[in-house]
């Protein structure tokens, strides 16, 4: 297993503490409906979706929920890397089948206790067309019934659609944004452009390295409307 997946091997570290904060802050966020999938997505390529996703799963299924990680970044999804699995097959192999008689085919178990995930899958010319499908609102709804907590690794938002239409098939959005690299008005941007799908926003993660130290920090703000 690989070293990115530090809630597993390094759970005493700083930013192992931050993943857990942010699980109880995302089990508290909302209390009339609990969130139970929840999308990570940031406005531009490498803040650091794909690892707090993976980490966030692994500290959920540390509670004993049980939990699925989909790599719906079927552009540049990197998920079978940090879980070292060599499957070329995954979300997007599985939308052109029927999906409800074969998902559980294509979602792996992990060494992480309670932990499977769906991996990305060959790269098709049609990423956002796959993600839009009625199979793909289909899928999520029945991995909705047979997980406790789904998180969904995203695609930037910025100039792409996947996002903003996965955005509307979960229950909540975490947007991970990297202070150091992130202009502002882009954060803007993409927090408008979820805001104009009705995505329901419930939190920012701010995520950056200290250059000095070596160390990754990652800072939790939950949204306050
Ligand atoms: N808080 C952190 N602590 C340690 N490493 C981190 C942290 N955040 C990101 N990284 C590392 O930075 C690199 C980029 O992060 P990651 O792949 O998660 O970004 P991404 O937003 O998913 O990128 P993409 O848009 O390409 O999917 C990875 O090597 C990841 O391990
Ligand atoms: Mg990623």
């Amino acid at each position: 297993m690989r070293k990115e997946l530090i809630l597993n091997n390094d759970p005493k570290s700083i930013i192992s503490e931050s993943i857990r904060t942010l699980r109880t802050n995302l089990q508290f966020s909302s209390v009339d409906k609990k969130i139970k999938s929840i999308l990570v997505t940031s406005s531009i390529p490498s803040e650091g979706k794909s690892f707090v996703s993976a980490n966030l799963a692994i500290a959920f299924a540390q509670t004993g929920s049980k939990v699925l990680l989909v790599d719906c970044d079927i552009r540049k999804g990197r998920q079978h890397y940090v879980f070292g699995y060599r499957s070329k097959l995954g979300l997007s192999n599985l939308l052109l089948e029927d999906v409800a008689l074969e998902h559980s085919k294509y979602i792996q178990p992990t060494e992480i206790e309670n932990l499977s995930v769906l991996f990305r899958g060959v790269v098709p010319p049609n990423p956002s067309e796959l993600l839009n499908s009625e199979k793909n609102k289909e899928l999520v709804s029945i991995l909705k019934d047979e997980y406790d907590i789904i998180i969904f690794d995203s695609a930037p938002v910025n100039g792409l659609t996947d996002s903003l239409i996965m955005s509307s098939l979960v229950d909540g959005v975490v947007i991970v944004s990297s202070l150091k690299t992130t202009p502002v008005n882009l954060l803007e941007e993409t927090k408008k452009s979820l805001e104009n799908v009705n995505a329901n926003i419930i939190g920012v993660i701010v995520n950056r390295v200290d250059n000095k130290s070596k160390k990754y920090y990652g800072h939790y703000y939950g949204e306050s409307n």
